[in-house]
């Protein structure tokens, strides 16, 4: 079956950038730019241009060097924020425009004191300005998540009469459940005249630890963009992870979805970001996490070393790492010490692994775990 491609936008360099503590200089936004290029992304955004002159620079030099992906810079719906954005992304081969409003009654009445009326004019206003620019524009509805549907098509119609390519419709607050978000791109598929001509795009934020099920929910939905971070990096809780929905797609290829993302070097490229950020990622983070391909306890190990598929549902080989690890804990059984052993050369008969496994728990249960340099000292102790 032929498969549909769900492009990726990789917003590291801008909402992944938002962390406090986390931002990065020139050269190693340069150099993650680069590696998202290779890793196969479609839309770099590499940045909010007018924010400071950092940032403008950081814009103007991705889009010179990035060789594949479109670049895209951030705008509020703002003249002058266009302006700039414009002008940051002139060498970019292929640029893009990113601009949008609060569209929910409560960026509506709070942050803008405004009306309904006089946000939809501002988003028509701001399309087709940028559109003056560029071909390529995006449309974000900020807190979509949370605005009215019958809103919401109606600021998704004005847009695309503007001239927008891309709508994105983001979970700001990370407040939806998958089925809401999912009913909202299907709403948006069904009620909005002209999304024939329109990308509908997922941008959901983690809050709840659901922007990955969100985003999937609005690809199963219809749209045909992800908007992700390297490590979901991002506000708060973070945004939705890029190397998650990039496997979940390919885990579940009766979708039939796949994005163009070469993900042998996705355990790379989360471990350059971490580094460059100074984020470490969380050992049980799905994918690229330090413990996402260990095994530590009997019963699993067993599994893992008859047939590694018992206990993995994704090759390591394919995300970039190396093999599976057997780690020797307490809760380690024989099969994985008899494992371990006969990788350093050691190997062990039944009733000898039976006398080294006895030594062995001895040190297990005095440290967290036990290492290949503790393996031939437990053998010596065991008086085989
Ligand atoms: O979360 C959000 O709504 C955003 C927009 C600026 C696209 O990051
Ligand atoms: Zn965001």
């Amino acid at each position: 079956m032929s498969k549909q491609t769900v492009e990726i936008f990789d917003t590291t360099l801008r909402d992944g950038e938002q962390v406090p503590g986390c931002k990065l200089d020139a050269v190693s936004k340069l150099q993650i730019a680069e590696r998202l290029d290779q890793l196969g992304v479609d839309i770099i955004e590499a940045g909010f241009p007018i924010s400071s002159p950092g940032d403008f620079k950081a814009v103007v030099s991705i889009s010179e060097i990035v060789k594949n992906a479109r670049v895209c810079g951030l705008t509020r719906a703002v003249k002058k924020d266009i302006d700039v954005a414009a002008e940051a992304l002139q060498k970019a081969k292929r640029p893009r425009i990113h601009t949008g409003i609060g569209t929910s009654d409560s960026h509506i009445l709070y942050k803008f004191n405004s009306t309904r009326e006089k946000v939809l004019e501002r988003a028509f206003e701001a399309v087709k300005h940028a559109k003056s620019y560029v071909e390529d524009v995006e449309f974000y509805a900020e807190d979509a998540g949370r605005t009215e549907n019958e809103f919401l098509a109606r600021v998704c119609e004005a847009v695309i009469e503007a001239g927008a390519t891309v709508l994105n419709i983001p979970d700001t607050t990370g407040y939806c459940l998958p089925e809401q978000y999912g009913a909202k791109i299907k709403y948006l598929k069904e009620y909005v005249k002209g999304i024939e001509k329109a990308t509908l795009s997922c941008h959901c934020h983690n809050d709840l630890g659901l922007a990955t099920a969100n985003s999937i929910a609005g690809v199963i939905n219809g749209a045909r963009q992800i908007e992700c971070t390297i490590n979901g990096v991002g506000e708060r809780a973070g945004n939705t992870s890029l190397e998650e929905v990039v496997m979940v797609l390919r885990q579940h290829s009766h979708l039939g979805l796949d994005t163009n993302i070469n993900a042998t070097l996705l355990n790379d490229t989360s471990q350059m970001v971490s580094e460059s950020m100074g984020m470490p990622v969380q050992p049980n983070k799905a994918i690229v996490g330090a413990n996402a391909f260990a095994h530590s306890s009997g019963i699993h190990q067993d599994g893992v070393i008859k047939k590694r598929e018992t206990y993995e549902i994704i090759d390591p080989a394919d995300v970039g790492v190396d093999q599976s690890a057997i780690i020797l804990t307490a809760r380690s059984g024989r099969a994985a010490l008899a494992y371990r052993a006969k990788n350093l050369g050691f190997e062990l008969n039944k009733k000898q692994l039976d006398k080294v496994y006895l030594e062995f728990l001895k040190v297990a249960d005095a440290q967290k775990e036990v290492n290949d340099k503790d393996i031939p000292l437990i053998i010596e102790a065991s008086n085989l």
